[in-house]
């Protein structure tokens, strides 16, 4: 029995946060539509969600993408529209390199960049 003084965290708060606050900035920045309908969630789960999961929890395949390396203050959107356009070779052990979706124009890569973002937001 007895009291124990469990020393509480407060930085995990504050990171989390801070997490949510960036991520509630990257969808009111991400969230204006282009004239042609592009169909993310689509291309997610027809591309991508074999690696990284329906939703982008991590798999056999990939790491989640709501991993803290891959969020807005780390990986910029533009730098999430490259990985994308020309894969990622350099990657962590027992994970086979991602490949390059070249096919995709700029707007499917926007489209995909918002769902990678709506992943890591939720
Ligand atoms: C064949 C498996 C595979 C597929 C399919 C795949 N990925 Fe990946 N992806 C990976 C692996 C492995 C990494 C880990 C790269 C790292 O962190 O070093 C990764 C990393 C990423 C990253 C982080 C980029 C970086 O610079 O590390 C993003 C964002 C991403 N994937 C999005 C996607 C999207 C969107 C799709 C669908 C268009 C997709 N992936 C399809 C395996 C895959």
């Amino acid at each position: 029995m007895g009291a124990r003084d469990a020393a509480s965290s407060d930085g995990r708060w504050s990171a989390a946060a801070l997490l949510l606050a960036t991520g509630a900035l990257a969808v009111v920045l991400g969230g204006c539509d282009g004239g042609q309908e592009v169909d993310g969630q689509a291309l997610f789960a027809a591309n991508c969600a074999v690696c990284h999961g329906p939703a982008g929890e991590g798999g056999e395949g990939a790491p989640a993408l709501t991993e803290p390396a891959y969020l807005p203050d780390q990986l910029s959107d533009a730098e999430v529209a490259a990985a994308i356009r020309n894969g990622v070779d350099d990657v962590p052990d027992g994970y086979g390199p991602m490949p390059a979706f070249s096919r995709f124009d700029d707007e499917q890569l926007a489209a995909l960049v918002e769902v990678v973002r709506d992943l890591q937001d939720s």
